[in-house]
């Protein structure tokens, strides 16, 4: 049994806040690190909102966590796990202070959404120990962990991830291959590179979410964009285009002008839509046709079986897990008719030229 292991979590943000939590809840000691004062105020001010209102258990347990600004407070602990900014330099900067801190066995796990665990690990002294522990938002609701290693990885390390990933109930999902965006983002964010075009075009937020949503899942497309935070969006569409091109190629003026005025989604109070108590207020709208969106997301995850990153059960169960889907995404396909959504995405990719609509699945 680990529980009562010390962790060390850099990364009060939105993820490290709820994953502190999660770990708090399970009996892991947490020291929550930030370089910023009042992310660590804030997420103190939830900690003590989740365990007076949401989980009705005594305030006590965030005696279970500490905050520090002081990186030094790493020392003791066991495990580190990281979820700073999407910022390359800034991760891998981490890390090598982590490691003239700690000793060599102390095991490093990183909830990076788009940087492969190879680009974090190279720099490292002892590489074996990183591995990718992908949360999915928000982290308290959504079972799926994606666990993956890079080549340096070892099996210990590995074994370690999952296991820490069971203890605090969720469950991980091992992949073969280590990429940028591992499964789950690699799907949801062609939906926002089509969400993205739509409106630019004019099409109302409400409009495709409504659409999106007769599709069962919990958020719309939009409002999935304002619950990660337009600004961790955009890095993330920018590091996938670097990485698979086109596909990804999406137009960069609303989200610019949206982060630059300070619109950034849910933490924001406002992106898209308007956040109250923790929803969007999204007025009724026509629903907007959802299958070009279920068609891309289905497309890529050919593409992803194709890349030997999963399997096509996996990628169905990421997709459940992750996003709170009632069913898998080939298994939707199948529901819909393979021929329809291969004959929607060549109409469209006739009419843009986009690749997020060349067809990819089988003919
Ligand atoms: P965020 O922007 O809410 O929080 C980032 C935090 O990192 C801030 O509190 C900032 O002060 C802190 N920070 C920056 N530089 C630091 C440093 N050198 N040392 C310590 N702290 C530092 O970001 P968010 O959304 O929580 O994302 C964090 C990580 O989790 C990213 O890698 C992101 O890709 C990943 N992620 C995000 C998801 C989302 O839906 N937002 C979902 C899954 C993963």
């Amino acid at each position: 049994m680990m529980s009562g292991v010390r962790i060390f979590l850099a990364g009060a943000g939105l993820m490290g806040t709820d994953i502190a939590y999660i770990f708090a809840h399970k009996g892991f000691r947490v020291v929550l690190y930030d370089i910023s004062p009042d992310s660590l105020a804030r997420a103190r001010e939830r900690h003590l909102y989740l365990s007076r209102n949401v989980d009705m258990v005594s305030p006590e347990l965030i005696d279970n966590i500490v905050y520090t600004t002081d990186i030094n407070d790493s020392r003791g602990a066991e495990f580190v796990f990281e979820a700073v900014v999407e910022d390359l330099k800034v991760k891998r900067r981490l890390f090598s202070d982590l490691e003239r801190i700690l000793d060599r066995d102390i095991l490093f796990a990183t909830n990076t959404s788009s940087y492969t665990v190879s680009e974090l690990a190279s720099q490292l002294d002892d590489p074996g120990r990183l591995v990718a522990m992908h949360f999915s938002n928000p982290p308290i609701d959504m079972k799926l962990v994606e666990v993956v290693g890079s080549s340096y990885t070892v099996d210990e390390a590995l074994d370690s991830i999952i296991e820490y990933s069971r203890l605090i109930g969720k469950e991980p999902i091992v992949l073969d291959k280590d990429c940028r965006g591992f499964v789950l983002n690699r799907l949801i964010y062609t939906a926002f590179v089509v969400a993205l075009y739509q409106l630019d075009r004019g099409v109302r937020p409400e409009s495709i979410d409504a659409g999106v949503k007769g599709l069962g899942v919990p958020y719309g497309v939009v409002e999935g964009m304002d619950l990660i935070g337009l600004d961790v969006v955009k890095r993330i569409l920018d590091n996938l285009f670097e990485a698979y091109g086109d596909i990804y190629r999406y137009p960069a003026n609303i989200l610019d002008d949206m982060i630059s005025r300070g619109k950034l989604g849910k933490k924001a109070g406002v992106g898209f839509y308007r956040w109250e108590s923790g929803s969007a207020v999204i007025t009724e709208a026509e629903p907007a046709d959802p299958t070009p969106y279920l068609a891309v997301v289905v497309n890529e995850a050919f593409r992803v079986v194709e890349d030997g990153v999963a399997d096509k059960a996996r990628v169905d169960k990421v997709y459940r897990l992750g996003v709170g889907a009632p069913a898998g995404l080939f298994e939707l396909a199948d529901l819909f008719g393979l021929d329809n959504l291969r004959d929607i995405l060549n109409a469209m990719y006739s009419e843009t030229g986009h690749r997020v609509f060349k067809w990819s699945g089988p003919d």
